[in-house]
């Protein structure tokens, strides 16, 4: 039976509501899923899964000081059998509106390079939530279409179909 972790940081709770959304979608499918902040999890425990979702609130266009810390930790871990997701919670930016590749507003953007980095098999291309200000609320919708891409997730889990072009 296949197992996920979902992984996230938050400051505010909104990570952690997006990162609840995800574990939701993916447990409808049918897959044991725990979701658990970087400051419960056990690291030992991760290559123990097969698949694992990180999210961070995006802060000066990065991941939280905490989550790059914890990306740092997980680097002492052989991770090359799992697949991943990234995701992050951020402002509403015209950033992400142009190609300014290396200054992209997203902590997700920085997570899918350090998974790739470790060898994590990326399933699906990361996803943002948008947040108002700093504490949020989160935008309409959110939970919905977080709960969608768990399902989704879920399934090409399940099927073990993994798209090549996201891990040339
Ligand atoms: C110190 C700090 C820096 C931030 N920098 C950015 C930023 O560069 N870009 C952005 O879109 N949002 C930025 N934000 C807003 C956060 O993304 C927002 O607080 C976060 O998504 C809320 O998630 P949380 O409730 O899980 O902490 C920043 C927030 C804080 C507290």
């Amino acid at each position: 039976m296949k197992k996920a972790l979902v992984l996230y940081h938050s400051l505010y709770g909104n990570t952690k509501a997006v990162a609840t959304s995800l574990a939701r979608g993916i447990k409808e499918i049918g897959i044991e899923t725990d979701c658990l902040s970087i400051d419960e999890v056990d690291i030992q425990q991760i290559p123990s899964y097969d698949f694992v979702a990180i999210g961070s609130p995006t802060h000066m266009i990065r991941p939280s000081k905490d989550m790059k810390e914890f990306l740092q930790r997980l680097k002492s871990l052989d991770l090359r059998g799992l697949t991943g997701f990234a995701f992050d919670t951020r402002n509403h930016s015209r950033m992400n509106n142009r190609s300014w590749l290396m200054l992209e507003n997203s902590a997700a953007r920085s997570i899918e390079g350090e998974m790739r980095k470790m060898k994590i098999k990326i399933l699906t291309p990361r996803e943002s939530a948008i947040v108002e200000g700093r504490e949020g609320p989160l935008d309409m919708g959110v939970d919905d279409r977080f709960t969608e891409i768990g399902r989704e997730l879920g399934r090409l889990l399940a099927s073990q179909i993994l798209p090549q072009k996201f891990n040339e």
